[in-house]
């Protein structure tokens, strides 16, 4: 019956969307209604029930870490699980490969006896994990012969898409929410020579606007996590952390979840190396919302099966200020069958995690990405990660990407207004405490709640 579906679409008027090639075996499914459709990219919503699709790529071939791991890091030496496009050259600058930093002092501060990595996306060429998506999406969007390629972001997938876009030589078109984009995103999308609308609304506001604009005009091709071929590249996340712990697999991984898309994909890459036989367990996720923002945290603590949707999100994490998550039907089945949890957390406590990554282990991160640390640390009080357990947390964009969030920190900052007065405070310097706000000289301290780590 499935394919029945399909192929009435063709018969409208649809047939171009036949034939195109992967180098893999691809298909094409809706997570609501169950049809199957042609695998073709133009394809990024069911057009009988504007599900969900979902993409299933079968190697053909056997596979093995050690076929991958004679080839460079990245996603693309992953091929096999890919939506490659047959003869086709992807539209790459060498996404993924990101370190799995160890987090000692930082799992000691916040009382975990076990093993912290970060996985540390903001080492991406945009500095987020976002480009992981785009490399597949982009290619396929070239090869599919979309003219523009579109997205709704809170600021790092404009960012991602914009530079992706001039490297394919198509032209984008972001939606932003005005004056809540972090700033080092709307500028990356100004300088890749994006057009930028910023609407005056909220992010889930651009995304509606969006989704109408594509479905008036197919080509333009959206880029947002709704289209499952974006996924398929984010994916790799999942493989390369176990891959970076010897082949391994933690028994946590933190995500922060605004979308909703990346957690959802980081579980599908678990799910195929399990089915591959790469690996014979499975993580269990928690993805972390902030508080003001939280429709699937909200609902899971009441043991809901459908979010609580935010009409108006707000917290200082941009990047997570989503009120209706477009792929939660994908992201609560991932957490379920994963045993893990949804856990919601204040913006003062995302405050301090970031505080305590730059000053602990010296990773800076924008404050969405604290989410995790800050989600991990009440999961460890409330005893629902266990201290000896091998965790992960995924820090998903850099902290340059938010000049203003940085610049909001409690700082030591003096004035010198001579040479001589520079080398006075230099001086001093041993006998002040560390990081202490000072006095004098535009240093700033915000009340966090909490002193600063
Ligand atoms: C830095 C950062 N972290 C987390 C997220 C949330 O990812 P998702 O929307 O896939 O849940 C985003 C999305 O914009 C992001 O930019
Ligand atoms: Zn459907």
């Amino acid at each position: 019956m499935a394919w029945e579906l399909g192929y009435a679409m063709l018969e409208r008027g649809e047939s171009d969307l036949l034939g195109f090639e992967f180098e893999q075996d691809v298909s094409l499914r809706c997570i609501s209604c169950g049809a199957e459709y042609p695998p073709h990219p133009r394809l990024t919503r069911c057009p009988r029930c504007g599900g969900l699709l979902e993409v299933q790529v079968r190697p053909r071939r056997g596979l093995s870490w050690s076929l991958w791991e004679r080839r460079p890091p990245g996603v693309w030496r992953y091929r096999e699980l890919l939506p490659a496009p047959r003869g086709a050259a992807a539209v790459t600058m060498g996404e993924g490969g990101t370190p799995l930093v160890a987090l000692p002092r930082l799992a000691e501060r916040i009382g975990h006896g076990g093993r912290l990595y970060a996985k540390h996306e903001g080492q991406n060429p945009t500095g987020s994990f976002k480009d992981r998506g785009m490399t597949v999406a982009v290619t396929l969007a070239r090869e599919a012969g979309a003219r523009a390629v579109v997205v709704a972001s809170t600021g790092n997938t404009a960012a991602s898409v914009s530079a992706y876009a001039a490297r394919a030589g198509l032209r984008s078109v972001v939606v932003v929410p005005q004056g809540k984009t972090a700033l080092g995103k709307l500028g990356q999308s100004i300088l890749y020579g994006a057009t930028v609308i910023e609407i005056q609304g909220s992010f889930d506001d651009a995304l509606a606007a969006v989704m109408r604009a594509v479905e008036e005009d197919p080509r333009l091709y959206p880029l947002n996590s709704f289209n499952p071929w974006r996924l398929e590249g984010q994916k790799t996340l999942a493989y390369e952390i176990v891959e970076q712990l010897g082949h391994r697999v933690p028994d946590w991984v933190v995500v922060p979840v605004g979308n909703a898309g990346n957690i959802s994909a980081i579980w599908k890459g678990f799910r195929e190396l399990h089915r591959e036989g790469l690996i014979d367990e499975l993580p269990r996720l928690a993805g972390v919302q902030a508080e003001g923002a939280a429709p699937l945290a909200r609902a899971w603590s009441r043991g809901l099966d459908r979010p609580l949707f935010v009409d108006e999100p707000e917290t200082v994490a941009t990047a997570i200020r989503i009120g209706r998550p477009v792929n939660w039907p994908k992201a609560l089945r991932a957490v379920r069958e994963s045993g893990g949890v949804f856990v919601s957390v204040s913006d003062d406590e995302i405050v301090w995690a970031q505080l305590a990554l730059a000053r602990l282990e010296g990773v800076a991160v924008e404050p969405a990405s604290a989410a995790s640390i800050a989600g991990l640390r009440k999961l460890l009080e409330e005893g629902i990660v266990g201290r000896g357990e091998t965790v992960v947390a995924v820090l998903t964009g850099h902290g340059l990407k938010d000049p203003e969030a940085m610049l909001r920190a409690p700082a030591r900052r003096l004035l010198a207004r001579s040479p001589r007065e520079a080398v006075e405070k230099l001086l001093e310097t041993l006998g002040a405490p560390a990081a202490a706000p000072a006095a004098q000289g535009g240093c700033r301290e915000e009340a966090t709640g909490e002193a600063p780590p």
